[in-house]
């Protein structure tokens, strides 16, 4: 007991010790924005105006330097996502070309495709599943910390590299870099993607830097994890069913002993 004491007790002062040390990792890059998005917690949900917002931003900006090759065209019809008009989703797959894998030509999309891939010099990762590569490994020590305690994972990295340039660049072995207090090192090759007014928003929100990193972040959020809807529905109707199980089970238990309990005399 006293050695587990010791232990828990090291062990606190250690996290706390990384949680106080933490903003002294800020310059290296690493600083993290919270946000709160409409889809954490136990009941969060997509904001489906969002999640198309957030789209239009990846369509007409991220697109052309990355892909999204887990993404179908046909998801984006998913009622629990953006729930787009199907029409509108073949009529926009067919617009890009792929290249058919049985006859090796190329051909406009179908709706059950995937968005294309997008490779070359200058390029960027692929993004379906940045949101959640990206989730826990900022915050002290990348212990996730921040994530467990703030709710504070992808989408929120995401949001803070898009906002988090510092105006600086600088050429090395002629390729550019630009300063950001929130890619590991402090300096990415992304050239900054976003500027204030660069779409015009078809729900007529205003474009500013700040809102198009919160849309689009949320829209990879969807990507990396476009069910999460049915799974915190379905969580939770375990655990009811779990909860009305365990009080059925506790009442048999009483009724089954009851004869044998409670005839001899309590000490
Ligand atoms: C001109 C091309 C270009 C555009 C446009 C662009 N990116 Fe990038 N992006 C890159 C490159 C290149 C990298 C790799 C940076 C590096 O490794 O230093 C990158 C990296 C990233 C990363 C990964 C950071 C990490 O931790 O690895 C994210 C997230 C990202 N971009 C999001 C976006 C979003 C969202 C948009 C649209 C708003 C966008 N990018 C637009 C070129 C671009």
């Amino acid at each position: 007991m006293k050695n587990f004491l010791i232990s828990a007790i090291s062990a606190l002062t250690i996290g706390a010790a990384g949680l106080v040390a933490a903003p002294a990792l800020a310059s290296e890059g690493g600083h993290v924005e919270n946000i709160d998005f409409s889809f954490e917690g136990p009941f969060g949900t997509y904001d489906q105006q969002q999640l198309r917002r957030g789209f239009q931003v990846y369509r007409e900006v991220c697109s052309s330097c990355h892909g999204l090759k887990f993404v179908a065209y046909r998801s984006l019809a998913d009622g629990d996502g953006l729930g787009m008009d199907p029409a509108w989703v073949r009529a926009y797959a067919a617009e890009h070309d792929v290249i058919d894998k049985e006859t090796g030509e190329d051909r406009p999309a179908k709706e059950t495709d995937h968005f294309a891939t997008v490779t070359g010099e200058g390029m960027g990762p692929d993004l379906s599943l940045m949101a959640k590569a990206r989730a826990g490994f900022h915050g002290p020590y990348g212990l996730g910390i921040n994530q467990f305690f703030k709710g504070m994972g992808g989408p929120e990295y995401i949001y803070s590299i898009l906002t988090g340039y510092d105006g600086e660049e600088k050429e090395e072995a002629g390729s550019y870099f630009y300063g950001n207090h929130t890619f590991a090192g402090g300096w990415i090759a992304m050239p900054p993607p976003l500027s204030d007014e660069l779409i015009e928003y078809e729900d007529g929100t205003p474009a500013t830097v700040h809102q198009m990193a919160e849309d689009v972040s949320a829209y990879l959020m969807w990507t990396a994890e476009p069910k999460l809807q049915p799974r915190k529905r379905w969580g939770f109707v375990a655990v009811l069913l779990l909860v009305v199980l365990s009080s059925l089970l506790y009442l048999t238990n009483k009724k089954l002993w009851a004869p044998h309990k409670g005839k001899h005399v309590n000490l």
